[in-house]
């Protein structure tokens, strides 16, 4: 089973703040619904409740938690090795989407990064993505989308994939 990782991080490495994201890219939000539909989606139990029409459609919505028991429209485990051991009879590939203490404790055994870098900072962010180590990473795909009308900063879609 292929784990890719995919998030959108400041210059600074923020990714959010009082559990919400810090820009409003639709841009973005669009590849990441092309990139994830029809697939299966990880996330922690904050960013599930940040999510503001609840489960995303299309996809097997995948949510860890020590707290939360159940929810209608996703799979609760209570660890992230047990939510990975049963995907991984099931998936192909899984996309954890966040956020940053799923991201940190997942970081060592994703093979692909699906990393968004916007053009700003926060200084007053909360949750930031981990430091990658660059020997570790090697770049397969960038593409820019300058800003517009409906999305206030450049953004970079880089994709990473993990050296063996
Ligand atoms: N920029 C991006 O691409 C992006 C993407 C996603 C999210 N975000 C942002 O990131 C922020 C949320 O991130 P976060 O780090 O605060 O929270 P999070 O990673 O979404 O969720 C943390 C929760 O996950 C559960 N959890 C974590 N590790 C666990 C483990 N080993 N076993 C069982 N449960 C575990 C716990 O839930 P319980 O407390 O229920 O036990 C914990 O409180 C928000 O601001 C969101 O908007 C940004």
């Amino acid at each position: 089973m292929l784990l890719s990782i995919v998030v959108a991080v400041a210059k600074d490495g923020a990714i959010g703040k009082g559990n919400d994201l810090l820009w409003h890219l639709p841009g973005d939000l669009k590849r990441f619904k092309a990139l994830t539909t029809g697939h299966t989606i990880l996330m922690g139990r904050k960013t599930f409740e940040s999510l503001p029409n609840g489960p995303l459609p299309q996809r097997r919505n995948v949510v860890i938690s020590r707290s939360l028991q159940s929810s209608d429209g996703v799979e609760v485990f209570a660890s992230i090795d047990e939510a990975l051991e049963t995907l991984s009879e099931s998936d192909d590939e899984v996309f954890v989407i966040g956020g940053g203490e799923i991201y940190r404790q997942t970081l060592e055994r994703a093979q692909r990064i699906y990393l968004t870098e916007v053009d700003a900072t926060f200084p007053d962010a909360e949750v930031f993505f981990p430091k990658l180590e660059s020997g570790e990473w090697k770049e397969v795909e960038r593409t820019t989308f300058p800003r517009d009308e409906r999305n206030e900063y450049e953004t970079v879609l880089v994709v990473l994939q993990r050296r063996n």
